[in-house]
């Protein structure tokens, strides 16, 4: 899907948003980022030192897996597909080397092992829709591509590894850049935590305990933590385009065939733009609405991100529970690299402390 043009990208595209519509993120996404928000957190002891980008990633990974396939942690295809997918990942930005042994070949092998498993799902749910005649209990990507798109075998395959691609990266790296600034940033981790707080406070007022789309909607200093992470962290530093036609563009011809590599971080970080671009100050947010000139984080026009509102809901419920749960300290200077993509070398180590369950309401 990310690198389809034309009627079949809009087709790929026209599934995944569908998929992740404001309804399903409301009535059932949002219960499932909760479920493996806690399983994440609830798996931390006090005093630990554990790396934050990989709890994040396992967070993000197990999200996807479940809204795509409706597979379960601790599954073995689950499991073999994090194996391969962590070797894929590996790979993805290496020289094309054919020879055995290169991360590019291990990443071409590890793909079509992730696609063996994903195959195997799907011959699964065929076998069992001719069966009974339905498919029962799923309400997953591969049962809303299987009932409700017209997609071949490898188009379905193709766009569940773009999403599980798409969706489970970008929002790993951002959880752990959020944690890195805001661990660098007490005065922003004390508002954030008084904001989530308030949204506890109200809840057990009215007897509730999960989370609904209202308690969402209430995280205004969390919006703003999220659009600063994102713009000082530039999660996706650049776009690949290539000009289909020649294109004048502001005086310049853009001649065709010509690729165009849009740099969003170089707007980000624009000191024309932005007053200190480099500090972490998520109060420039506050009572502002971001324009596209200032803040293009999930990139724009056709190709807009297709999972920008999950990503901010998954954001926001892990920031939720985290702040109400732990503070944390970082343990090694771990500055995010940002080429060719955003990465802590060391996984980002942090000392975590648990918050007693008194301190919330
Ligand atoms: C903070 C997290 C995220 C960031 C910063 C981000 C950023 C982006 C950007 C910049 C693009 C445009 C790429 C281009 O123009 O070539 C994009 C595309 C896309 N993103 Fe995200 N993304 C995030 C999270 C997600 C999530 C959670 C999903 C869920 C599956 C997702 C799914 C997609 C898809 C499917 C596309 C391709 C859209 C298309 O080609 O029409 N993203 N994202």
């Amino acid at each position: 899907m990310l690198s389809l043009t034309g009627d079949g990208h809009k087709e790929m595209r026209s599934i995944a948003m569908n998929f992740m519509s404001s309804e399903r993120l409301r009535t059932r996404i949002l219960s499932d980022i909760e479920e493996h928000t806690l399983l994440v957190l609830n798996s931390w002891k006090d005093n630990l030192c554990l790396s934050a980008s990989a709890e994040a990633k396992k967070f993000t990974f197990y999200m996807m897996a479940k809204n795509i396939l409706s597979m379960e942690p601790g599954k073995p295809e689950i499991e073999k597909i994090r194996r391969e997918y962590a070797t894929f990942m590996e790979g993805v930005v290496s020289p094309p080397l054919e020879f055995p042994g290169t991360p590019y070949m291990k990443a071409l092998k590890s793909r079509s092992e992730i696609c063996r498993v994903i195959e195997g799902v799907m011959d699964t749910r065929m076998n069992e829709m001719i069966r009974h005649g339905e498919m029962k209990g799923y309400n997953d990507m591969l049962c809303w591509c299987l009932t409700e798109s017209k997609l071949s075998r490898v188009q379905i395959v193709d766009l569940l590894l773009s999403m599980l691609f798409a969706g489970h990266e970008t929002s790993t790296v951002a959880i752990s850049l959020a944690i890195f600034f805001l661990g660098r940033c007490p005065k922003a981790f004390q508002e954030l935590r008084d904001e989530h707080l308030g949204v506890a406070r109200k809840k057990a007022e009215k007897g509730e305990s999960k989370l609904n789309y209202e308690d969402y909607k209430q995280m205004i200093f969390t919006d703003c933590v999220i659009k600063e992470t994102l713009r000082l962290g530039n999660v996706v530093k650049f776009l690949h385009r290539k000009a289909t036609q020649d294109v004048q563009y502001e005086g310049y011809v853009i001649p065709r065939g010509w690729k165009v590599l849009p740099v969003l971080s170089a707007v980000h970080l624009d000191g024309s733009i932005h007053k200190d671009p480099q500090e972490f100050n998520p109060w420039r947010w506050k009572n502002k609405l971001a324009s596209a000139a200032e803040f293009m984080p999930y990139g724009g026009g056709n190709r807009l991100c297709a999972g920008l509102e999950l990503a901010k809901l998954e954001l926001s419920v892990f920031l939720h529970h985290l702040v109400l749960n732990y503070r944390w300290e970082l343990a090694k200077h771990d500055e995010p690299l940002a080429f060719p993509y955003v990465e802590f070398e060391e996984g980002l180590p942090i000392y975590v402390f648990k918050i007693s369950k008194h301190a919330h309401i």
